[in-house]
């Protein structure tokens, strides 16, 4: 089983950004993380950043057939992006909604994703360890559905 993970603008900075949003840990360490709990579990995990919205769909649009599911963070882009989210609905492969923070414990413009209602599921507010949790649970829900 093979897990594709998208981080979205500015999650590059991770580890100095706003840390009483998101937290001290930085995006080469969840991606350690990521990988470390992925041989726990017995798959793969490819992640993927970049601050441009149309990378962000290329990429689904590359990878969508080789991969099982998708983690999204997409970060600013979860508020705005009807492209993305038209990428990965046209990807066919089931998806869960990542935050490191709560977005809908803050600004009102947060409060908006176009993104949860085509996942399964949402782990937000955990920090880092949102994308650990989140893992847990879309492999636990393909495991099922295989
Ligand atoms: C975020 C929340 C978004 O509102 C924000 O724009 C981000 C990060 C999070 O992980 O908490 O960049 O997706």
């Amino acid at each position: 089983m093979r897990i594709g993970v998208l981080h979205g603008p500015n999650l590059n900075l991770l580890g100095s950004r706003e840390p009483e949003h998101y937290g001290s840990t930085s995006l080469r360490d969840i991606d350690a993380a990521l990988a470390a709990l992925a041989v726990e579990l017995g798959v793969e995990v490819e992640t993927f950043q970049s601050n441009h919205e149309g990378e962000l769909v290329d990429r689904v649009q590359d990878r969508s057939a080789a991969v099982d599911g998708w983690l999204v963070n997409a970060a600013g882009l979860t508020h705005t992006s009807v492209a993305l989210r038209d990428a990965l609905v046209a990807g066919e492969r089931p998806l869960v909604e990542v935050h490191l923070s709560n977005p809908w414990a803050r600004e009102p413009f947060r409060h908006t994703s176009l993104l949860t209602d085509v996942a399964i599921g949402i782990v937000s507010g955990f920090r880092a360890d949102s994308y650990r949790f989140a893992l847990q649970g879309l492999v636990a829900r393909l495991r099922e559905r295989s």
